[in-house]
């Protein structure tokens, strides 16, 4: 895989540009929002029990995509997995290069046009990056492409738009007593968000079912949900209530994919 920076040209170039630049001013504070660093080892260790019930306990070559700033790669690599992660944001990569060294391979480049070639890959892993794609047809075709026969696609995502009642009233608990802390806003720049999300193919809210469906359309023959609860769980025990409160108030899910 060649190490380009930008995305590629092509379709929905310059929204992509926006992206990549909001990701990179959040990359600085990233690590510190709730649900995105591994705070603790009982979310470590739940990190690494969802990975090894979705790819097996041996040692696998796997791509992270979108990694960020490398925590999926931390959990990949405490397992002993061969790790590429890749990210469009120089800002993430340099912080997951200072975490990870030369431990993972950490490239610069667009999950939703991959450089490898067919079938490189064992496992696939992606969190937090589905809701935000701006052309997933072409995102899963080319992963089910880089993935080698048998291989494994984990899913971690969410619906970051819709809230049922109860999640909008835990929602307005935790920016109440969030702000009642002096804490800073979890999502800097509302404008820039705001009008990225308007434009994400998701923009309307991301489902499992809905994701199962173009999964197994782009060719998965088993699309299958994951425990991802447990990781949730693990994340709450050591959070503020604030915190805890945010990770009870949006649909969190992990689908399991697996190639022929
Ligand atoms: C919410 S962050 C998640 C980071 C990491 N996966 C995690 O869970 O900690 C979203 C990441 O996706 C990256 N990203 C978004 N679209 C991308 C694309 N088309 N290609 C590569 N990276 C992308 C952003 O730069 C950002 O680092």
């Amino acid at each position: 895989m060649s190490d380009s920076s930008l995305p590629t040209p092509g379709a929905n170039f310059s929204l992509k540009e926006e992206i990549r630049s909001y990701w990179s001013g959040r990359a600085a504070t990233f690590d510190q929002q709730v649900g995105h660093a591994i705070k603790s080892d009982a979310e470590l260790a739940a990190f690494q029990s969802l990975l090894r019930q979705s790819f097996g306990a041996e040692p696998r070559e796997v791509l992270d995509l979108a990694c960020g700033t490398g925590e999926i790669t931390r959990a990949l690599l405490s397992l002993g997995h061969k790790v590429t992660g890749i990210d469009f944001s120089e800002e993430m990569l340099a912080r997951a290069r200072t975490k990870h060294g030369d431990k993972a391979r950490i490239l610069a480049g667009d999950a939703e046009r991959l450089l490898d070639d067919d079938e490189t890959y064992d496992a696939l892993v992606t969190r937090h990056l589905v809701w935000t794609l701006t052309d997933p047809e072409a995102a899963f075709a080319e992963w089910f492409r880089v993935l080698r026969p048998g291989g494994k696609l984990l899913v971690i995502d969410g619906d970051w738009i819709n809230r049922s009642w109860l999640q909008g009233l835990l929602n307005r608990a935790a920016t109440f007593l969030r702000e009642r802390a002096g804490a800073a806003p979890q999502a800097a720049d509302r404008e820039a968000f705001d009008s990225i999300t308007s434009r994400f193919f998701f923009r309307d809210g991301l489902s499992a079912e809905r994701l199962s469906g173009m999964l197994r359309q782009a060719g998965f023959a088993r699309v299958e949900s994951a425990d991802y609860a447990q990781v949730v769980k693990a994340q709450q025990r050591h959070a503020t209530l604030h915190d805890a409160l945010r990770l009870a108030s949006s649909t969190r899910f992990a689908l399991l994919a697996t190639k022929n």
